[in-house]
């Protein structure tokens, strides 16, 4: 048999010890690997592929970004069509499914989040025969409880901290992170929890700059001159609002950017003490990725293969309670796993004098 696999969206780490599990694993079973490139663009015809082999992928686990090419945009964005239903125009998945035909591919990986694996989910219904892996950096995917790439962010967000609070320390300022975390505040709460982060701003948590303001200044009472703020770019201002860095009009998902800036101008006004901000972007995303990951990588690879093996196509690979296992691609579509307020990690963290912005109960260290 000859398998394909292509990823699509934002890139992360691991995605290439995906790659390497699904490799080993197909080699394993005596079948053929063929990548193609730049998501599902390179499933329109003719085709644009490449043979996966275990000589064309050694030493490759290590590596961050994905040997394949991906895209966000293209010709499998989906479109608000007949019947108000949002999906890819059928005539481009008539045109995916007859490269496949040609190339005799039995099976296809689709490693994408929660948008790519909703065009893996149309083209199952429309006939190919579809695994899906979870991706997602963010980590918000309701139906793992974990995705690689997150670790791997997470780890570059300490590392940021750490640099940033000895400049912080030396100059008793105000410094503010903002890093990436659309919908769900996973990675500035345990990137900040990590990194010693003294208040963390999150989409799930409404927060007010006077609250912030006044963490800040109990810190200064206290004798603690420098502050460490993290925000995801997702935050929402208190009326609500989104900042975004452009705004892309129906052609995908518009540019988040701006909530770090805006959180330190108002810091500066609100206690005169001086402030700086810092956006963390794509330094999360690139670089090699963590053990963790690559295992993590590695193991949603060869869990792709063997749910081919046994035929169960439509399931997307998932991990829960220490397993890798699989659940119905439509399980895990359109339902995001957010951060609960109410959760043990963020009671940890209040009790230890992590301030969210709001007014729940932070003890100020
Ligand atoms: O969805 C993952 C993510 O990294 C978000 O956190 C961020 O908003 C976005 O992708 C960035 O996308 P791009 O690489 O297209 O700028």
């Amino acid at each position: 048999m000859r398998i394909g696999i292509l990823n699509s969206g934002g890139d992360c780490p691991g995605l290439n010890a995906v790659i390497h599990g699904v490799v080993g694993a197909a080699h394993h079973q005596g079948w053929e690997v063929v990548g193609f490139r730049d998501g599902f663009e390179g499933l329109l015809p003719p085709g644009d592929s490449m043979v996966l082999n275990p000589e064309r992928t050694v030493g490759i686990m290590k590596l961050g970004g994905t040997i394949l090419g991906t895209t966000n945009k293209g010709h499998f964005v989906a479109k608000v069509g007949e019947g108000n239903v949002s999906e890819v125009p059928r005539e481009i998945v008539e045109r995916a499914k007859t490269t496949l035909h040609h190339m005799e591919i039995g099976a296809l990986i689709v490693v994408g989040g929660d948008g790519s694996l909703t065009t893996a989910l149309q083209l199952y219904r429309m006939g190919i025969p579809v695994i899906g892996v979870p991706k997602t950096i963010d980590n918000d995917l309701q139906a793992t409880a974990m995705t690689f790439g997150f670790d791997s962010a997470v780890h570059s967000v300490v590392d940021a901290l750490d640099r940033l609070h000895t400049t912080a320390e030396s100059h008793k300022r105000v410094i503010v992170l903002e890093v990436m975390g659309r919908h769900a505040g996973w990675i500035a709460l345990y990137g900040g929890m990590a990194g010693g982060a003294d208040v963390i701003l999150l989409p799930e948590i409404g927060f007010s700059m006077p609250l912030v303001a006044e963490a800040i200044k109990r810190r200064d009472a206290r004798g603690h001159h420098s502050t460490l703020v993290v925000v995801a770019e997702g935050a929402r201002l208190e009326s609500g609002e989104l900042l975004k860095r452009q705004n892309i009009g129906g052609k995908g998902e518009d540019r988040l950017g701006g909530i770090g800036e805006y959180v330190a101008s108002q810091i500066e006004k609100f206690t005169g003490k001086e402030t700086r901000s810092c956006t963390l972007g794509h330094l999360q995303r690139g670089g090699a990725p963590t053990a963790l990951d690559r295992i993590l990588g590695v193991r949603f690879g060869a869990m792709a293969v063997h749910l081919i093996s046994q035929g169960k196509f439509g399931r997307m690979v998932s991990y829960q309670q220490y397993q890798v296992g699989d659940v119905a691609i439509e399980e895990a579509v359109n339902q995001l796993r957010l951060v609960d307020p109410q959760s043990e990690i963020i009671r940890a963290a209040r009790s230890v004098g992590i301030s969210f912005g709001d007014d729940g109960a932070a003890k100020a260290r």
